[in-house]
């Protein structure tokens, strides 16, 4: 039996909560393991009172860490000061963790990882990297196999959708609205217009690929909020399109240039043919030439899919 402490109820909780009961059958029939979420952290319980999730629910993280039959905690709680103590202890009591926290492993990367070797337990956080977009899981491989030289892509659902919606003419609050509505933004939506979310997911990318640690000050980030409706027409008008792209080169001293800016880009290339949530990553890589990776980048399904496949891997390859 796989315990599973579940950490963060919101769009993406509950989400991991429905398909993991849509999949139960399936899932536990390729780990050869029954599956099931034993406890639930959630600030505001009261506010499912009718779900059937309620019964699991506590507000008290000590409950899940301190329980001996949980082996595996799924963080999605987008919580950075509260939760990364409580993930110190859980590492160190070895229970496997999987996250899809950006703010929270882009400072704490490295540290947690360590503390996971040391600890021998699993730390896996595919769905902090563009949604439902498997690249974290082919980044060992094709780290070890190749030098990368670059990493381009279009990371950030919230901002992809805004700027496609206000091609369509729609002004910036009503898209942003919209985009909350789907369940892409989060809870501060600053953090993704601002560009910070795509910072976060450059830095953890980059450094897997780079392998060394790419840190936020490393990073020249520059958010979409002072992109004009002129500029989105103008760009158009030329057969373009304006993403916010995420950058990280590395030339042949090792040095690296990594940028989030908006770029004009052409509408028939990758990157210009995303709409509303799609992200995208392209990797120029020594030896398999250039991948490309592309799917859903936010919302709740999307991202489920990635902290549920984590799950998959981990007793996949325990099993
Ligand atoms: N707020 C994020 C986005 C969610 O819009 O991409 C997925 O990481």
């Amino acid at each position: 039996m796989i315990n599973i402490g579940l950490l963060g109820f919101g769009t993406v909780g509950s989400a991991v909560f429905t398909v993991l009961a849509e999949r139960k059958a399936e899932m536990e029939a390729c780990l050869k393991q029954k599956i099931r979420i034993k406890r639930i952290l959630e600030r505001d319980m009261a506010k499912h009172k009718s779900s059937e999730a309620f019964p699991l629910m506590t507000t008290e993280v000590a409950d899940i860490i301190a329980d001996p039959e949980i082996d595996v905690l799924i963080e999605l709680t987008g919580d950075v000061k509260n939760m990364i103590e409580p993930l110190r202890r859980s590492i160190s009591a070895g229970k496997h963790l999987i996250t899809a926290n950006k703010a929270l492993l882009s400072k704490y990367l490295e540290e947690l990882t360590e503390l996971a070797s040391k600890h021998e337990v699993a730390f896996r956080y595919e769905a902090a990297v563009a949604g439902a977009v498997p690249i974290l899981i082919l980044m060992k491989n094709i780290s070890a196999l190749n030098e990368v030289l670059e990493i381009e892509g279009v990371l950030n659902g919230t901002c992809n959708y805004l700027l496609s919606r206000m091609e369509a003419g729609l002004d910036y609050d009503t898209a942003l609205a919209e985009a909350q509505a789907l369940g892409f933004s989060e809870a501060d939506p600053s953090s993704d217009v601002e560009g910070y979310d795509t910072m976060y997911k450059l830095r953890i990318l980059s450094s897997l690929a780079f392998k060394q640690p790419v840190l936020e000050s490393d990073i020249s980030c520059t958010g979409i909020t002072g992109v004009t409706k002129a500029e989105i027409e103008q760009a158009l008008s030329q057969g373009q399109r304006i993403k916010l792209v995420a950058k990280a080169t590395r030339d042949e001293k090792g040095e690296i240039t990594a940028t989030v800016k908006p770029t004009a880009v052409e509408r028939d290339q990758l990157l210009g043919s995303l709409d509303n949530g799609e992200n995208a990553i392209i990797l120029r890589t020594s030896n398999a030439g250039t991948l490309t990776f592309s799917g859903l980048g936010a919302g709740g399904r999307p991202t489920a899919f990635s902290v549920l496949s984590d799950l998959m891997q981990i007793y996949e390859v325990l099993s």
